[in-house]
Parts: structure tokens; C-alpha cells; sequence
């Protein structure tokens, strides 16, 4: 068991530079299985989540390789259509896999997928609009027998005729295929990162025009979509959240770099923020952080335009705060912005909208003397001077890291178990907050070592 050690109570300063993007490497690299030959991934993160897709990757018949932060991807050699392993239900962004590979091979198998246990995190906005261009869902409760999503009724002599022989060997999860995929119009009832990202995935590829009405407005989705245009799509983004995608035979292999990661930025910037010091962030996207920065603001903290920050006085509490879909609040910036406002001077709320279970970290933060009180979807923060350091234990990937920037900040020792969530999006956590002066440092369970 790994932990995360640290001694807090200490400003930061110095110079961090922001890794790629988590949540843009996972699309991209998944886009990478849409047409032959070697893309090449500059920029890329190297934490669990991007092994794990390669991990895939590679079942399916890619050859990928790593040099650095560079991925290399080729698809070349992909003759599977199942990803039934243990990294596809370890990763909630596996279901991408469903799009990519409906688009590449005309069907596709899949484990439901995992990821951090932040809510109920349905897929139904993604069924719903992969149908609507031509793709039948089956679902398989046991390796053998498909069911006919649509009809309830057991036919597995229907499977077998519908599938390659290779995934009628399968377990159970995710049955499709699409014998004609085919471009239509699709309107979200509410906008869905994956589900925008999964038919664009599986739309690049169909035959004819497809519309997206209500679509994620999140920068890695854009992403994806500047990523397979230079690999030769054509996907236009229209006013409104509104994308249209016009199908493409072939893509043709591409070098692209990826963005900054801006949640990566938000947490260090609330980190920050909570001990008190003065950061230069080397690659800060600016611009994407509108809205964490205009909180910011008001609690006293100043970002320049070359990605310095400094706290002016005592931090200040930030009133409400709200979470939603880009641009709005970043709902993964949630609970490093509680842990930030237990330090600052007053009252201040955060209403959750995206997931239903993302106050568990109060709960850790409240064992190092935070006052927070949640009822429902709020929580309460009453700011006080001092946190106290504790043994806390990480309840998810971004609640791992406000964990870390609270035990930052606080008085005493910290321990915070639970590492590997932090690991699957912070490439190296120790490395980023020891290069601005903190004492932390990660220890194996079996590890002598004493401070
Ligand atoms: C992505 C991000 C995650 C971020 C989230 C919201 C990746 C790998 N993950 O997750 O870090 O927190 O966006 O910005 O990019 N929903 C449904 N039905 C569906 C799909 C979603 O009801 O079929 C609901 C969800 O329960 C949630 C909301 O829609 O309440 C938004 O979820 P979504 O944007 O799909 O999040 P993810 O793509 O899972």
C-alpha cells in the first residue's frame, strides 16, 4: 500500500510546469484506432489511466510505444473487436472504445466500465445516440448467452450470427454492432463529455451528415475534434453546442501535442492558494480556467498573465460557488476548492450539480478540523485559520488531491492513503509540490523510513 506523506504548514514557491491533459490524452489515443498508421502523442501524461489505454490499445492489435511523454500509436494491425480485461473496467473512459471501435470495425465488446466512484455515471446518453446511427446493443449477463437489448428476449443463435466468432467468447458487458453506421441527428438532453465523445468517435467514419445538438463544450472535446480534423475529418463545430460531422472513408496517421491539463492547474492553483506563497506556472491554460480564476479573485488571489500567483492578505471565502458543464465550475475542481476555502476567512458554499458523490472528502477534511456541513447537494465551509494535520485516506482521484492541498497547508503531519487514485491522474505528485518547497514524499507501506 502506498501513501502520501507530508508535513505541512509551509508556502510554496518556486516554478511547476503543468503536465498534458488526462482527459485529452484518453480520446485522443482511443481516436488513434480510427485508420492505419503510426500517430504520434506529444505531450503525453504518464500516469495509470493513459497505460491502461494503451494496455487496450494493444489487445485490439495496435503496436504503441512510449519514449518520454511521447506515445506512438499504430493501428495498422487491429483484428479485435472485445476489450474484456481488467484495465477496461478499471477506467471509466473505456466506454470510448465503444464509438472507436463501431467505427473501425462495425462492432464492438466491452466490460461496463469503471472509473472513480463518483455518482451513478450512466451511459444511457451514449446508447441512446450510438443507435440512432445504426448500432444494435446486446447485453450479456454470462460468456455464451446474448440478449437482445430491445426485446428482453434470450437469442443467442442471433448473436452468433450478428457477431465475429471471437466475441461470442466474451463475458459479460457491452454487445454492438452496426452493419451500416450511419450519420443522423442527435440531440443530448444534457450535454455528456462522453456521450459527445463517443459519437463523435463513431461518426467520423459513418456514411453521410451527422448532427449534434446540446454537445460537451469541454476543451478535450474540442480537442478530439482538432485532433481527427488534421487526421483528415471533417467535424465543424456551429454556435450553440451544436457539432456537425460530415463521415470520412479514411483518416491518415498524424503527430499532434497535446494541452496543458487544466484540472491538473486548477488543483495546484488551489493548492497554492491554501498554503500562501508565490507560484510560476509554466504551460498555464489560462483561458480555459476562466471560471476557477474569477473565484480566485474573490478570495483574494491574483493570477498574471505569465501563470504567477500570489495570495494577497488572508485568503477570502468565495461566497457560492456552483458546479456545471464547461464553462462553467469544473465539478472535478470541487473538492480542491473546498479543501482551499476551509482555510479562508468566512462562510462560503459549493452546490454540486454534475456528480452526486462528490463530498466524501469533506468527510477526510473534517479529521483535519475543517468545519463543513453538507446537506444534499451543498456543503457549507466555514473558513478558519488553521487545519490540523491527520491520517486521511483518499476517497477518489480529484478528493485525493484536494486531500493533498489541505494537508499542505496544515499544521503538523499528514498521511494520506489512497496513492494510487492520486496516480491515476497526477503523473508525479511528490516531484511537482517538492519542486515548490514542501516536504512530501510517498512511502511503501513495508518502507523503514522515518522523517
Ligand atoms: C468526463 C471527465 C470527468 C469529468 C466529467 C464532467 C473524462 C475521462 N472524464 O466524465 O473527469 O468530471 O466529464 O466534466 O473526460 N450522464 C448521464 N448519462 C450518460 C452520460 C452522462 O446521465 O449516458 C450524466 C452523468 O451522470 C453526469 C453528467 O451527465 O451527471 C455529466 O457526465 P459526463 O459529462 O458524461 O462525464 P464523463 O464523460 O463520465
Amino acid at each position: 500500500m502506498r501513501y502520501l506523506e507530508i508535513a505541512g504548514k509551509k508556502p510554496l514557491c518556486g516554478e511547476v510546469t503543468i503536465q498534458g491533459s488526462k482527459n485529452a490524452a484518453l480520446p485522443v489515443l482511443t481516436a488513434c484506432l480510427l485508420g492505419d498508421g503510426p500517430c504520434v502523442i506529444e505531450n503525453c501524461p504518464q500516469i495509470q489511466d493513459v497505460e491502461d489505454t494503451c494496455a487496450l490499445l494493444r489487445l485490439l492489435g495496435c503496436k504503441t510505444s512510449r519514449m518520454g511523454h511521447t506515445v506512438s500509436v499504430d493501428a495498422s494491425g487491429v483484428e479485435f473487436s472485445a476489450i474484456f480485461c481488467e484495465e477496461a473496467e478499471r477506467i471509466r473512459s473505456s466506454v470510448l472504445f465503444l464509438g472507436a471501435l463501431l467505427g473501425r470495425m462495425g462492432e464492438a465488446a466491452l466490460p461496463y466500465p469503471g472509473g472513480c466512484a463518483i455518482g451513478s455515471r450512466p451511459i444511457d446518453l451514449h446508447l441512446e445516440a450510438l443507435k440512432k446511427l445504426g448500432v444494435h446493443f446486446f447485453e450479456s449477463l454470462d460468456t455464451g448467452t446474448l440478449r437482445k437489448e430491445r426485446a428482453g428476449e434470450t437469442v443467442p443463435e442471433i448473436a452468433a450470427e450478428a457477431f465475429t466468432k471471437d466475441l461470442q467468447l466474451c463475458g459479460a458487458g457491452i454487445y454492438a454492432n452496426a452493419p451500416h453506421l450511419h450519420g443522423a441527428c442527435i440531440q443530448f438532453p444534457q450535454p455528456s463529455v462522453g456521450a459527445t465523445e463517443n459519437t463523435i468517435l463513431a461518426a467520423v467514419l459513418a456514411d453521410g451528415e451527422t448532427l449534434i445538438e446540446n454537445a460537451a463544450l469541454e476543451p478535450e472535446t474540442e480537442e478530439l475534434c482538432r485532433f481527427l480534423n488534421l487526421r483528415g475529418a471533417d467535424i465543424q463545430r456551429e454556435r450553440g453546442g451544436r457539432i456537425r460531422i460530415f463521415g470520412k472513408k479514411t483518416l491518415r496517421p498524424v503527430r499532434y501535442r497535446l494541452d496543458a491539463d487544466r484540472i491538473v492547474a486548477g488543483s495546484y492553483l488551489l493548492a497554492g492558494a491554501a498554503c500562501g506563497g508565490s507560484v510560476r506556472f509554466r504551460n498555464l491554460p489560462m483561458e480555459q480556467l476562466a471560471s476557477l480564476l474569477a473565484v480566485l479573485s474573490r478570495m483574494g488571489v491574483t493570477v498574471t498573465q505569465d501563470g504567477s500567483m500570489q495570495v494577497q492578505g488572508d485568503l477570502l471565502a468565495a461566497g457560492d460557488v456552483v458546479t456545471a458543464p464547461y464553462p462553467g465550475f469544473p465539478t472535478d475542481l470541487q473538492s480542491p476548492l473546498l479543501a482551499a476555502l476551509c482555510l479562508a476567512q468566512g462562510e462560503s458554499r459549493i452546490c454540486e450539480t454534475v456528480f452526486e458523490n462528490r463530498f466524501r472528502t469533506a468527510e477526510e477534511l473534517r479529521k483535519m478540523g475543517a468545519s463543513i456541513t453538507v446537506e444534499g447537494s451543498c456543503a457549507k465551509i466555514q473558513g478558519r485559520a488553521m487545519l490540523q494535520g491527520a491520517d486521511v485516506c483518499a476517497p477518489d482521484l480529484r478528493g485525493g488531491a484536494a486531500l493533498v492541498a489541505a494537508a499542505l497547508a496544515a499544521s503538523g503531519r499528514s498521511r494520506i492513503q489512497g496513492y494510487d487514485y492520486i496516480a491515476r491522474g497526477y503523473e508525479d505528485i511528490c516531484r511537482d509540490f517538492q519542486s515548490l518547497g514542501a516536504e512530501i514524499r510517498l512511502t511503501d507501506s513495508g518502507d523503514k523510513k522515518v522523517w
